[in-house]
């Protein structure tokens, strides 16, 4: 008779530090996690200061938790209390009947013909953003100015309005501290809420500034209602209960929005135009496929679909760069994963990063080649290690709004601009909450000949 293997076999990366690997964790942890993955088992057991925590490692075990068995984990332990407490309790962070509830709603509010309905406004901001870097002769970071433009476009398909440019820069600004927070606390860095540090005053006053910002907004929507997604939230009526969601739920739910919608598009933005920039011939390709299917005309809805490279670069970005590096989970029962058997409540982390970047499932793993993404090159089974929205009954609900998003602008970039990196060394990249560029990302843009009439 087979019996399972128990926690106490579970290959072990030890540390003597009282800290265990929290400091590589918040450092390095791609080489943490790498070094993790030398032990060679699905399932690698370390330690965060007291925490036990389990590393998977193999597509088949990170395919359990969230596709096969996905009931049985929940969005819980000290990792998700720590972005609760700093982002709320919208639907990427709630669990069992509320979230089922939740997605109910809004589900239809990402139903392709919703989300379709927003392409206008998409074009509008990226032929405005093109204006802009073409009359721009300074070297720019290129990531602020696309976190700027995902930040104005959430707020428009939410709200329905230009914000005013002071009260979007505070409420990034501290969006963006929120989000920076996040990673300290998920490697258990900080000190707990409570304890009056600069840090902690800094953070409370950030989530302050922001949930006050949003309260207004919203409160602004009630007495001038429109056609935007904040308008379709409001009315969403429960299909089994015909509740609406109250004040509190409402500010969560944008606060998700923002929180998992804007950040996460900016940075695939960033990282393809930096890709693109040092793989030239891609970038050749990518513009005469452009040209071939748009002909010079801006791009248009049923256009999109017969963009088929500018798919497989995307891809291929999102590959190589993963907005969304690390996700975790915590099991509800006990949990047998690749024959090992993990206590109830366990902290399971698993990393698209490091997935997406492994030689067992792609060939020259580090390299940029879109074509790998071609029709048909990839099965079912390879698509397991590449998981840049998730996977399974949580993955993202916002996928269609990000892919319109980022070719509508990739698109108006390429027909409008070339553009030229400052350092033509590798960017260092930044694992925070989630994958940034760690300085920035500087670039010059230079108008080329374009018969695309810009409005
Ligand atoms: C390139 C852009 C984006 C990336 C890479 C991305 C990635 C992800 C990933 C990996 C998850 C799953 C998290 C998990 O399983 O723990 C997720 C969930 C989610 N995303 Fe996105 N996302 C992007 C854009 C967006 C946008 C534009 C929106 C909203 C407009 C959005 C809203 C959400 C929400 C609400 C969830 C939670 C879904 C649930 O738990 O039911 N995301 N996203």
């Amino acid at each position: 008779m087979n019996h399972p293997i128990t926690t106490t076999q579970i290959p072990t990366f030890k540390s003597n530090h009282p800290l265990g690997q929290v400091l590589a964790f918040k450092n390095t942890p791609d080489q943490l996690l790498a070094r993790m993955e030398q032990l060679e088992s699905p399932v690698v057991k370390f330690r965060l200061a007291h925490l036990p925590c389990y590393y998977l490692t193999t597509p088949e075990a990170v395919h359990q938790v969230l596709v096969k068995d996905s009931q049985n984990y929940l969005k819980d332990g000290p990792f998700f209390k720590a972005t609760k407490m700093v982002l709320g309790h919208g639907l990427a962070f709630s669990d069992g009947d509320i979230w089922k509830r939740d997605r109910r709603m809004m589900a239809p509010i990402f139903h392709k013909k919703c989300i379709d309905g927003f392409f206008g406004l998409m074009l509008d901001f990226a032929n405005r953003l093109v204006n802009d870097l073409k009359t721009n002769r300074e070297v720019v970071d290129i990531h602020a100015i696309f976190n700027e433009l995902a930040m104005n476009i959430a707020t428009n398909a939410l709200f329905g309005a230009d914000l005013d440019k002071n009260k979007s820069d505070i409420l990034l600004a501290k969006f963006k501290i929120m989000v920076d927070d996040i990673i300290k606390r998920m490697s258990g860095l900080s000190f707990p809420l409570w304890v009056p540090t600069p840090a902690n005053q800094k953070l409370k006053n950030a989530v302050k500034v922001y949930s006050e910002g949003m309260k207004e907004i919203i409160e602004d929507k009630v007495k001038n209602p429109g056609h935007t997604m904040l308008d379709l939230l409001m009315h969403a009526k429960d299909p089994e209960t015909g509740e609406l969601m109250h004040l509190q739920e409402l500010i969560d739910q944008v606060r998700v929005f923002f929180a998992a919608g804007t950040e996460t598009t900016a940075n695939a933005l960033t990282w393809t135009l930096y890709l693109l920039a040092r793989h030239p011939k891609a970038m050749t390709k990518l513009r005469q496929e452009i040209e071939q299917v748009l002909q010079g005309e801006e791009p248009t809805l049923e256009k999109l679909p017969q963009l088929a490279y500018l798919h497989q670069v995307i891809q291929e970005s999102m590959r190589l760069h993963s907005p969304v590096w690390v996700l975790t989970r915590q099991n509800k029962a006990t949990a047998t994963i690749a024959g090992y058997t993990l206590p109830p409540r366990s902290n399971i982390f698993f990393s698209a990063y490091m997935l997406h970047r492994n030689p067992r499932y792609w060939d020259k793993p580090n390299d940029f080649i879109p074509e790998r993404f071609a029709p048909g090159k990839l099965s079912k089974e390879d698509l397991k290690a590449f998981i840049p929205f998730g996977a399974g009954p949580r993955k993202c609900i916002g996928d269609r709004f990000a892919d319109m998003e980022i070719k509508i602008v990739l698109i108006r970039i390429l027909q409008s601009l070339d553009w030229k990196l400052r350092d033509s060394s590798e960017a260092p990249q930044w694992f925070s909450g989630s994958l940034q560029p760690k300085n920035g990302m500087w670039m010059s843009f230079q108008p080329v000949e374009s018969k695309v009439a810009v409005r």
